[in-house]
């Protein structure tokens, strides 16, 4: 059985350093990485909007930082009605670093967890470092 109580509390932490006042939207972001550590991240906006990053990103930065290349599972949390996956090009980072079979786990910080998906469900028929082999 996987631990989610660790990477939620890292989730919640992750999601209260955001740096998102343009948005007003804190998105946290968890990667348990192949070598069992968990590597957090946080939303950080840009006056210049589009400079703006997601948490996913910054959570793959530090992983990447740390010497890992490989998520094992990942947790997205942030607030609201809607479930808060992975925009579009999180999909696609994440895509560098998992397997299609990857879990994410869509979580907000009052529920836990309230998706279990893959990258796979998320990304279908995506292009990735094998298509350049
Ligand atoms: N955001 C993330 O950090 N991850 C996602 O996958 C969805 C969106 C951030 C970007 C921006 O800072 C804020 O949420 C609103 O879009």
């Amino acid at each position: 059985m996987i631990d989610h109580d660790t990477p939620l509390t890292l989730a919640k932490e992750a999601m209260g350093k955001s740096y998102s006042p343009y948005s007003t939207f804190p998105v946290g972001a968890v990667i348990l990485a192949n070598n069992g550590r968990y590597y957090g991240g946080c939303n950080v906006e840009n006056a210049a909007y589009p400079q703006g990053a997601c948490a996913e990103a910054s959570a793959i930065s530090a992983m990447v930082m740390d010497g890992q290349r490989i998520i094992d599972a990942i947790w997205v949390m942030g607030k609201g009605d809607n479930l808060v996956t992975p925009c579009g090009g999180c999909r696609q980072r994440i895509r560098e670093f998992a397997s299609l079979e990857t879990p994410i786990y869509v979580c907000c910080p009052e529920k836990g967890v309230r998706l279990t998906t893959s990258l796979g469900e998320l990304l279908p028929h995506s292009f990735g470092p094998e298509n350049l082999a």
